[in-house]
């Protein structure tokens, strides 16, 4: 089957209820498949269903110092074999300070009407300066003011102290833009692994992992990464 094929039947299962045809992911499995452009059809996929509300949610697994585990959901802004996959926030949070430590993590998509799941490991690092506060100056006014002033994760004293800091700061900027806080910008993970998940009759479900062929390079020489990235992935199938 040629890759326009499975790349229509993925863009219409987004209009259908649960898929349980032969796994779109196997078709891929056939073709040399590149999991960038996979997930760039399943985010699609999710975008093109109206029950799904979040289609870019994913959850951002970190490690602390201490060995903890923390998962939070943030939002996927663009993925590419180039950028990796970039999301937004505060550097100085619970996840930066993890992210600080531990460069290390996970993200996991789940689209519970398409009853597909999608896990990435990976290398986070900080975009640039200049993409962050390109990114910044897209946002709205409202989101500005209410990232520039939060101390994310952070004791916030109450409600009214928030509110109280967004009229200051409204306030003080009304003659200029928001700037971009020096602790407010993008992430990339750069993924070693992906898992691709989808749900079939009987709880044979398939689960597809896309692991790259340099993976240990690129734990061992984290400047390879780049150089790596563009290079080929193993496919393996994996019992549900
Ligand atoms: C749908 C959804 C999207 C979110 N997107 C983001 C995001 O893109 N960036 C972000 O910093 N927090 C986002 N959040 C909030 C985070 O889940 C989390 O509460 C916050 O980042 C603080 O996490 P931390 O204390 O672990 O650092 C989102 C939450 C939800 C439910």
């Amino acid at each position: 089957m040629g890759s326009e094929n499975w790349v229509k039947q993925v863009d219409q299962t987004g209009e259908s209820e649960l898929d349980f045809s032969e796994s779109l992911v196997g078709v891929a499995m056939t073709q040399n498949s590149d999991p960038f452009e996979l997930l760039a059809h399943w985010i699609a996929a999710a975008e093109a269903h109206e029950a799904v509300k979040e289609p870019r949610a994913m959850v951002l697994a970190t490690l602390s110092p201490a060995g903890f585990p923390a998962g939070r959901v943030v939002l996927l802004k663009e993925a590419s074999v180039e950028r990796g996959l970039v999301f937004y926030t505060n550097y100085l949070s619970a996840k930066g300070r993890d992210l600080a430590e531990c460069d290390r993590a996970s993200l996991t998509f789940f689209w519970d009407p398409l009853y597909r799941q999608v896990r990435i490991q990976g290398l986070v690092s900080k975009t640039s300066r200049e993409d962050s506060v390109a990114y910044w100056a897209s946002r709205p006014r409202g989101a500005q003011l209410s990232q520039y002033i939060s101390a994310q994760s952070m004791v916030l004293p109450s409600r009214k102290t928030l509110e109280a800091q967004v009229a200051d700061a409204d306030l003080s900027f009304t003659s200029g833009l928001v700037p971009c806080p020096d602790h407010w910008g993008g992430y990339s993970l750069k993924p070693l692994s992906f898992e691709f998940w989808v749900g079939r009759e009987n709880r044979l479900h398939d689960r597809w992992l896309f692991e790259r062929l340099e993976m240990n390079l690129a734990i061992d020489q984290r400047n390879e990464t780049e150089t790596a990235l563009t290079s080929g992935w193993k496919i393996k199938r994996l019992y549900p």
